[in-house]
């Protein structure tokens, strides 16, 4: 049997797919054949989640069933509650959703045969809203509170965490950023989910493993690390210094750039990119950080571009959360709070589709045989 090595997985296909489609030389995204502009633009996170979990856009009575089924989904055991409030509060965000969702997963303990279950899986995206919403609530101090139904997903999320209302255009960019961040194919996380889904794990179980992988920075983190290299740089005037001190003499990475399939612009930062000015003309703070990235995509381009290293989609999008008033340590749970349909989506076309236990090989370069010495002659 021959078997072949690719470090890091690359190129090797781990599944068939019907969720989401990457042109990385073209910069093309889409989720069940719709473009990601055309989603964004034209239709909301609800038709989202519908799409990805039952493959067509919704007609109207099918979206008002998934949003009765989101809306009926917000509470959580009291006992997690208690849990994201009792820990100290410089916890990292997607450490205490890895928690929650670990506790969702003691409690409930959901038997194998639900792995492919829909209505759980948009459960599970409620819950992941109250869970997000209440680490940034414990956080800073203030009261828990479940998230309550408003006119939509985005706007009964941002209204719970924060407390007051938002314009249409906040809406709707937190709107946007939730679609953006749905599926990406198979990056790590959701390859870190798979792998235990083809266990039959639980759901809740699967989401642990995909959190664990995407709090990575390079992954999930890169978001807020991109963000803190704009805080760091602190005004435009220094970020040619700021980029040559530190990237071209420190060789350390830009963060928010540079992608495993796109060869070329991520269509995704794009339109983080538009929301991101919009916002911030609104907030005088955020509007300086986003002039500081606008320049610093310019020398980046202008330096990685013959390497084929672009903006990716954490590029701009901490502006866009910077600007709804989100701290920097939120942003990569705001990503998971998207990012959790997409991974159910996968685990239930895996299961349903094409199970197999996922159980790949090692070649061992270890040392040849050798004689065993006991404890007391070594
Ligand atoms: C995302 C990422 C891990 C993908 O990298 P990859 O496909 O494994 O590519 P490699 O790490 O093999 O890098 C290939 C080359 O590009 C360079 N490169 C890749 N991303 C870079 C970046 N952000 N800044 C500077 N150089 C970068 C590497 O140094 C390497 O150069 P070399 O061939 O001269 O050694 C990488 O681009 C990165 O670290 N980006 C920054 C973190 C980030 O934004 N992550 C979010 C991804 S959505």
């Amino acid at each position: 049997m021959s078997l072949t090595f690719s470090r890091g997985l690359e190129d090797v296909i781990i599944k068939e797919t019907s969720l989401t489609y990457i042109d990385g030389v073209n910069g093309i995204l889409r989720y069940r054949g719709y473009n990601i502009e055309d989603l964004v633009n034209y239709s909301s996170f609800e038709e989202v989640i519908y799409l990805m979990l039952y493959g067509n856009l919704p007609n109207k009575s099918q979206l008002e069933e998934v949003r009765e089924k989101l809306y009926r989904n917000f509470d959580v055991p009291k006992e997690l509650i208690s849990m994201i409030y009792s820990l100290p509060k410089g916890s990292n965000a997607v450490g205490i959703l890895e928690s929650a969702f670990g506790m969702l997963a003691s409690i409930y303990d959901p038997k194998w045969d639900k792995s492919t279950d829909r209505d759980l899986a948009i459960s599970i995206i409620s819950k992941a809203a109250t869970i997000t919403a209440n680490i940034y609530r414990a956080k800073e101090g203030l009261k828990p509170k479940i998230v309550e139904p408003k006119k939509n997903f985005a706007e009964s999320f941002l209204n719970t965490v924060f407390e007051k209302s938002f314009s249409n255009d906040e809406v709707k960019a937190m709107d946007a950023a939730l679609i953006l961040y749905v599926d990406h194919e198979v990056p790590a996380s959701t390859t870190a989910g798979l792998v235990a889904s083809s266990t039959l794990s639980d759901m809740y179980s699967c989401v642990v493993a995909a959190l664990a992988a995407l709090k990575g920075p390079l992954h999930g983190r890169a978001a807020e690390d991109a963000f803190n290299q704009f805080v760091e740089i602190n005004s435009e005037d220094k970020v040619e210094s700021w980029f040559e001190e530190k990237i071209i003499k420190g060789k350390n990475r830009l963060m928010g750039f540079g992608h495993r399939v796109y060869k070329t612009y991520d269509p995704r930062a794009k339109i983080f990119k538009y929301y991101s000015e919009k916002l911030s003309k609104n907030n005088s703070q955020a509007n300086i950080y986003y002039k500081i990235a606008s320049k610093l995509e310019e020398i980046g381009i202008k330096n990685f571009s013959d390497k084929k290293i672009y903006p990716n989609t954490d590029f701009y999008s901490g502006i866009l959360f910077y600007s709804l008033g989100f701290p920097i340590y939120m942003f990569t749970a705001l990503f998971a709070l998207s990012r959790v349909l997409g991974w159910v989506a996968h685990f239930i076309e895996y299961v349903e589709e094409q199970h197999r236990l996922i159980r790949p090989r090692a070649i061992y370069v270890g040392p040849e045989k050798r004689d065993f010495r006991p404890l007391n002659e070594r």
